[in-house]
């Protein structure tokens, strides 16, 4: 275009009034001379051109136009980091003052060739940035002032780049819950991408340390999921800032946020979008799916067309056509939408089933946009071809490993999806959700996509290099190259074993771990696990289009024989005991033989005559092992099939204490019995039974004081009525007590003395009496050490007056650590509910958050207090049933070697067994057997389950 002078003569005022600018847009103007008010005015200029026939001409341009015709040219530019970006030799993010870094003797897992690279050497952090891989030059070393290097000897030590959580509510949602912590979701509309989760992020959220010390350094902050426009997220480093803002915690924000409103650093950076489909946005809106996608069409409408209205103004701007042009097209609620078609805006995109794929899909060929990701997305690899055709490119998808069937949404979600999608070209991601799954350990979920058949080049990217990708800040995390951002996590064992835990976490090269606990971990965990064969099962999930068949192949009541056992794992009356090892015999491969599900010899082929039926079943276990089933508590598995869904599961009790009980069930003394509403093949219960949790205890549910008598059941059975299904009909006595209720602690524990004093008449009298004799447990779910302080004296009250001994069991117990002692010597046992404790509530706020933060685990601290210990699983996640071995295994690590394996399995079977009432020899009334490795190992698979009550062997 021609060159324009632009002289100021005389301020047009009259512009003034009809401006639509925005006030805070205009200050990206502000280089003008005359800005009043705000208001970039418009100017009469006389401009004479250069030519063989100059023309005088009079034009009203305005004194901005250069800024004008720069926005112009920048719209459509895509976000990049500057051009000089590559060439930084300190971090924007750096700290001043923090002493450069020297990793010497690391194993470094780089990202690079799709997370195939791994390099033994050196890695030098300084500026923010990583200066060097591999070897660092001796001249750049020894440019150091003598003392100023800080030197840490990995010692061969795995090294990453900092864990990256492509989609987390930290801060949005914070912990503890108080009022005001849940700031995720907006009611006040459908579509609102004026909304950024940047305004609810609290920098007091207890989860900040805890996912930086399991190596999380960077998030991506997404609001809910209860709008189909939920708002513009934001990405984070998890680090604590001098400044402790919320704005200092930014990662490249897109805008200057000292500054204007919608003022775009240039070039511009990525901005990230959070959409739902589905269930959500219909639930929170009273509407359905027709409605959501409307409101995504007339959305993306309004923004169609202010977006050309811009491209129109452009057009004229650029080419002089500055009459009567006003202001440029501007409108701070669709300016978001506006960046989505112009190709700035990552679109993390929460969607889960074929049918709400399909309206996405549709929605972005419609108005030409990608999507960066689904999210959750249960039914993705279902579709493959479907995201295939979303406009622009593939989405990525980001997935939890193992929870699902939580709804309807994701009842066909299945544990190969990350393996199905990676095998289809589709770019995976395992991301927290946090805090629905804590992101502390989001490495886990990477570690289980590994486990269930996704590579491990891509587990480990799918929570480093993609998300890095997907959140457009591949350039400068994700990787550990020369240049990228110092965020590295050095590694207590090979990242994808089973309890990986950070030795040192460091963001912008700030160590974040100030005194670190680190924990032995054994050289075969410092190795990628070589997990098992799921060839079969990931072939059936795509077959039955997510819902495979979960029963056994077969069920042998006859002789089956265990070959190539390497070790033995039996509860012989005083708890589980290693019976062999590998390590202890150098003979003969050893056997097991059962006969109706039951164990008959153990020795060889020559010690065991009744192996040598020619007829008998053999299942070779490959260097296996067979142990007792475990057993899971907590959850309402056996009552819920759909936990989300009313109408699958057998719903809550009364409760006595703030309800009217209905006359017609007797008052408030009624028991009620959770065996009465036993449900059978849930889809939780058999997964749990093929992952070798073959006894579940459930009791009735209740989000108030007293639930009722819990029920111990196999969870293979198909129903009640077959032999063996239920395994004691009822266990223990169940309440809660908590600071979250609507009647006072004071109330509820005055309650519980009124009951244990026995004042009540009628079923609930009748049960107590059997707690005062000690004939049944009475399960206390409390977290608060103040509580549970307080049922200690209480229990040693009514223990006084009876002159007998109580069994009291605290379930939940995150604060039981502080009183470890007190609770040892009161005989209370705790089942640790999650095994591995969170800060959700105020009364879980004391949790101890174990290794690398404390030295001991709440595990440890508790059984060192001669405590029995179980581990459990929290309410309403049926789900985690199924990683109870893996739960016990870590819990193992997690006590650095305090606990054996033959412990480690106690904790979710013998131990559980007592502290729930159940009669000895129940629980390991089942064997399970495995291939390639114990129970408790990434290496080993389930493959059939012995039950000496229903007297067969159930083969997978
Ligand atoms: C490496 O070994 C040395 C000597 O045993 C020890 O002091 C140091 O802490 C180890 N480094 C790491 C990162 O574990
Ligand atoms: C690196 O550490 C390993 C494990 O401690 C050790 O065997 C090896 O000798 C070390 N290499 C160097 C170069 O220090
Ligand atoms: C605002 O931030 C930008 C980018 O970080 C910086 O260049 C500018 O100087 C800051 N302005 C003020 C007024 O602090
Ligand atoms: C735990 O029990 C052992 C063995 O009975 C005993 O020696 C030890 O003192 C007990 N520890 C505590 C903390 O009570």
């Amino acid at each position: 275009m021609e060159k324009a002078v632009i002289a100021p003569y005389k301020q047009d005022w009259s512009s003034r009034r009809n401006s639509r600018q925005h006030p805070l847009l205009s200050a990206a103007f502000a280089t003008g001379l005359l800005i009043v008010c705000g208001y970039a005015g418009l100017f009469t200029a006389y401009t004479a051109f250069q030519g063989p026939h100059p023309k005088k001409f009079s034009v009203q341009i305005p004194i901005n136009a250069n800024q004008i015709i720069q926005k112009c040219a920048n719209l459509n530019v895509i976000p990049s980091p500057p051009s000089d970006f590559y060439s930084r030799k300190e971090s924007d993010r750096h700290v001043s003052g923090t002493r450069p870094t020297l990793i010497k003797n690391a194993t470094i897992w780089t990202g690079n060739i799709d997370g195939l690279e791994v390099i033994l050497g050196d890695l030098l952090l300084d500026k923010g940035i990583i200066q060097a891989v591999g070897e660092v030059p001796v001249h750049v070393l020894n440019a150091y002032e003598h003392g100023l290097l800080k030197v840490i000897d990995a010692n061969g030590s795995w090294v990453s780049p900092g864990i990256v959580d492509l989609h987390s509510h930290l801060g949005d949602y914070s912990s503890p819950k108080l009022r005001g912590s849940d700031d995720t979701n907006s009611r006040k509309g459908l579509v609102q991408p004026w909304l950024r989760s940047l305004d609810s992020l609290n920098t007091h959220d207890d989860a900040y340390q805890l996912s930086v010390a399991g190596g999380v350094t960077t998030a991506n902050i997404l609001p809910g999921s209860a709008n189909a426009i939920g708002g513009q997220a934001f990405v984070i480093k998890l680090r604590p800032t001098e400044e402790r803002s919320p704005s200092s915690m930014l990662l490249e924000p897109p805008f200057a946020f000292n500054g204007s409103g919608i003022q775009e650093v240039q070039p511009p950076r990525w901005r990230q979008l959070k959409q739902a489909c589905g269930e959500n946005p219909s639930r929170f809106y009273s509407g359905t799916r027709m409605d959501t996608i409307w409101a995504y069409r007339q959305g993306y409408e309004e923004a169609r067309k202010l977006k050309v209205k811009q491209d129109v103004y452009c057009e004229k701007a650029v080419t002089g056509q500055w009459d009567s042009l006003g202001d440029f097209p501007e409108n701070l609620q669709w300016e978001a939408l506006v960046d989505v078609l112009r190709g700035k805006v990552k679109i993390q995109n929460h969607c889960y089933e074929a049918v709400d794929l399909d309206g996405i899909v549709r929605l972005t060929n419609e108005f030409e946009f990608p999507i960066a990701a689904f999210h959750h997305a249960h039914e993705t690899y279902l579709v493959p071809d479907l995201l295939k055709k979303a406009y622009g490119h593939t989405p990525a998808v980001a997935l939890f490993a193992t929870n699902a069937r939580y709804k309807r949404e994701s009842y066909r979600g299945s544990e190969f999806a990350p393996r199905i999608l990676a095998d289809h070209g589709i770019e995976v991601v395992m991301k927290s959700d946090h805090p629905v799954l804590n992101s502390r350990f989001l490495v886990y979920e990477a570690q289980q996509a590994h486990y269930f058949g996704l590579a491990d080049n891509l587990a480990l990217a799918s929570v480093t290099s993609t998300p890095a990708k997907i959140m457009g800040q591949e350039h400068r995390i994700g990787y550990l190259r020369k240049g990228y951002d110092a965020d590295v996590v050095l590694w207590d064992s090979h990242p994808l074993a089973i309890g990986a835990t950070p030795k040192q976490v460091f963001i912008d090269g700030v160590a974040q771990l100030k005194n670190p606990f680190v924990l032995p971990k054994s050289d075969y965990l410092q190795r990628a696990p070589k997990t098992p064969d799921f060839e079969q099962e990931t072939k059936a999930a795509l077959e039955y289009d997510g819902l495979p068949p979960l029963g056994p192949k077969e069920s042998v009541s006859d002789i089956v024989v265990f070959r190539n056992l390497s070790s033995l794992f039996l509860d012989l009356g005083n708890g589980i005991e290693q019976i062999f090892a590998t390590e202890d015999y150098l003979g003969e491969p050893q056997i097991a033989v059962v006969q109706d599900g039951k164990l008959s010899c153990v020795g060889t082929f020559g010690t065991c005559p009744t192996s040598l039926d020619m007829n008998s079943r053999t299942v070779d276990l490959h260097g296996g092992s067979l142990a007792p089933g475990l057993l899971s508590y907590g959850s309402p598995l056996g009552l819920v099939h759909i936990a989300g869904e009313e109408t699958t599961q057998d719903g809550e009790v009364f409760d006595g204490l703030t309800d009217e009980v209905p006359s017609i069930l007797g008052g408030n003394s009624p028991v009620i019995r959770a065996v009465d509403g036993l449900q059978f093949t849930t889809r939780d219960a058999l997964l749990a039974y093929r992952s070798g949790v073959t006894t579940g205890v459930t009791a009735p549910c209740s989000s108030g004081f007293l639930a009722g008598l819990s029920t111990a059941f196999n969870t293979g059975a198909a129903h009640k009525l077959i032999e063996g299904a239920v395994m004691q009909d009822e266990a223990a006595l169940h309440v809660s007590l908590s600071l979250s209720f609507s009647v006072s602690v004071s109330t509820q524990i005055a309650t519980l003395r009124t009951l244990l004093f026995g004042r009540l008449e009628g079923d609930l009298g009748v049960q107590i009496a059997k707690v005062l004799k000690g004939t049944i447990p009475l399960v206390i779910g409390v977290h608060s050490a103040d509580i549970m302080a307080s049922l200690i004296q209480l229990k040693a009250e009514v223990e006084r007056e009876t002159g007998k001994t109580m069994q009291m069991t605290f379930a939940g117990g995150s604060e039981a650590h502080i009183l470890a002692r007190e609770i040892g010597a009161a005989g209370v046992g705790v089942i640790l509910s999650p095994a591995r404790s969170f800060p959700f509530f105020w009364d879980m706020r004391r949790m101890l958050p174990g290794p690398p933060l404390s030295q001991h685990s709440a595990i440890s601290t508790l059984l060192a207090a001669n405590v029995t210990v179980g581990v459990g699983v929290n309410f309403d996640e049926a789900w985690a049933v199924r990683n109870t071995r893996f739960d016990v295994n870590w819990a193992a690590l997690e006590a650095g070697g305090e606990i054996c394996k033959a412990e480690a399995i106690a904790l979710a079977s013998s131990n559980l067994e007592k502290l729930l009432g159940l009669n000895s020899g129940t629980v390991s009334s089942n064997l399970v057997a495995t291939t390639g490795g114990t129970i408790l190992d990434f290496e080993s698979k389930v493959v059939a389950v012995a039950s000496a009550k229903r007297g067969v062997v159930d083969i997978f």
